[in-house]
């Protein structure tokens, strides 16, 4: 690739300008934005009308174009942008969550066919440098779990409205004035877009391919004051954890739940737009990663550090697949959660294993039981209908001793 990169980049929102904001400013990497695709015709742009274009095919068949960096928003219009570009030769920087953890197969042999490189750093956890760590430094060594704080805005709004005592409406807002907040905050605050992140990780850090709709996502909206008061009273903090957990040796299971965090866990000080990832390696143990995880320019550091990475012709070589073809995503794993409920009806819904602590006064009620990650699944759409709130306890996940079907899908690598 030559020396100076010719960029051409779509999407010039928050990431976009902060990618322009980190390229312009950073001492001794030189690229050039040469086009700037964009959707809106109406926007008024701070840069010169002469670099923006409305049409994509200006860019992606412009032979002058080395790289291909693609920070928009939907997903669906992402990967048509990006199989293109891929299919025609050209590397990708992108920060797509969701169009990568829907993809990834195709992905893979897109960039196995054609021999070109995609580099998503930034679509997980911003600007935490956890894909190449895992990639790179875990290349040969067993991961059994991986945990964190990987969504911005909610970890935002939990901090600001427990510990500032701000309204859920003021901290959403804030998180949006920000930027850390996706355009439909839904994916923020229903765990959808830590989902995608979990995925992309996985498949990093124990090369198992799982499809978005078979991985359980519950987020913060149900969570009441009852459910902080408890929190505060065991000295606990809530936060929304996605876990990936090695179950038994090639089975993996992936969740997004809200967690009563203690202080003795490294997630208990990652405040605000921070993400933070725990990686529990079989020989290391625990390694934690905190950082910035939303925001224009935490995300262009990182969009940037692909860049430059591409420059001197970088791939992921999705080791950990090659290592373990045989591995599984499975729903067969055993929690330990506080369930509150409203009604007796409520808890008959769910099959607890056992029940440890039970409180039921005036309107609140709670469990504190261990069950089966499946149950949990089963009971999601009424668990959300009905305001309950679900938050994991404790450490202790392990594979249900007799697993019902499991979900495999496997990364086929050539
Ligand atoms: N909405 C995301 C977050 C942006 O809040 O973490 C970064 O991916």
């Amino acid at each position: 690739m030559a020396k100076k990169i010719n960029i051409g980049l779509f999407g010039f929102g928050c990431v976009g300008q902060g990618l322009y904001h980190v390229l312009n400013n950073s001492k001794g990497f030189k690229a050039n934005i040469v086009k700037i695709a964009v959707k809106n015709r109406e926007k008024q742009r701070p840069l010169e009308s002469s670099v923006f274009t409305f049409d994509k095919q200006e860019i992606l068949d412009n032979p002058e174009i080395d790289l291909i960096v693609e920070l928009i928003d939907d997903a669906d219009e992402a990967f048509k942008i990006v199989s293109y570009a891929l299919s025609k030769g050209k590397h990708v920087v992108t920060a797509n969550k969701k169009m990568v953890a829907s993809h990834l197969q195709e992905l893979y042999n897109l960039q196995h066919e054609h021999n070109v490189s995609l580099l998503y750093e930034a679509s997980s956890c911003g600007s935490i440098p956890i894909i190449r760590t895992l990639e790179e430094y875990f290349d040969n060594e067993q991961i059994e779990k991986l945990s964190g704080i990987f969504n911005g805005t909610t970890n935002y709004i939990l901090t600001k409205t427990i510990a500032e005592k701000l309204s859920y409406e003021e901290a959403l807002k804030q998180a949006q004035e920000k930027g850390f907040a996706e355009s439909d905050p839904t994916n923020d605050v229903e765990g959808f877009d830590a989902k995608f992140k979990a995925i992309i990780l996985a498949l990093h850090a124990f090369g198992v391919i799982a499809k978005p709709e078979d991985v359980l996502n519950i987020g913060i909206t149900t969570l009441s004051p009852h459910d902080i008061n408890y929190a505060s009273e065991k000295g606990y903090k809530i936060k929304l954890v996605p876990t990936v957990k090695r179950l038994t040796q090639n089975e993996i299971s992936i969740f997004v739940l809200p967690k009563f965090v203690p202080v003795s866990n490294h997630l208990y000080s990652v405040d605000n737009e921070f993400n933070g990832v725990i990686v529990d390696g079989e020989f290391s143990g625990e390694q934690f990663l905190k950082g910035r995880g939303a925001g224009g320019n935490p995300t262009g550091a990182a969009v940037l550090s692909d860049i430059s990475a591409l420059s001197y012709g970088y791939k992921y070589e999705y080791k950990k697949q090659k290592q373990s073809p045989d591995i599984k995503f499975s729903n067969n794993a055993l929690l330990k959660v506080y369930l509150r409920y409203n009604k007796e009806e409520d808890l008959k819904k769910f099959e607890f294993q056992n029940i440890s602590e039970q409180y039921t006064g005036g309107e609140y009620h709670y469990v504190i039981g261990t069950i089966d990650l499946n149950d949990i699944i089963k009971n999601k759409a009424y668990l959300i209908k009905n305001k309950l709130f679900i938050g994991v306890v404790g450490e202790d996940i392990s594979a249900v001793s007799k697993p019902k079907e499991s979900v495999a899908k496997k990364l086929i690598l050539n």
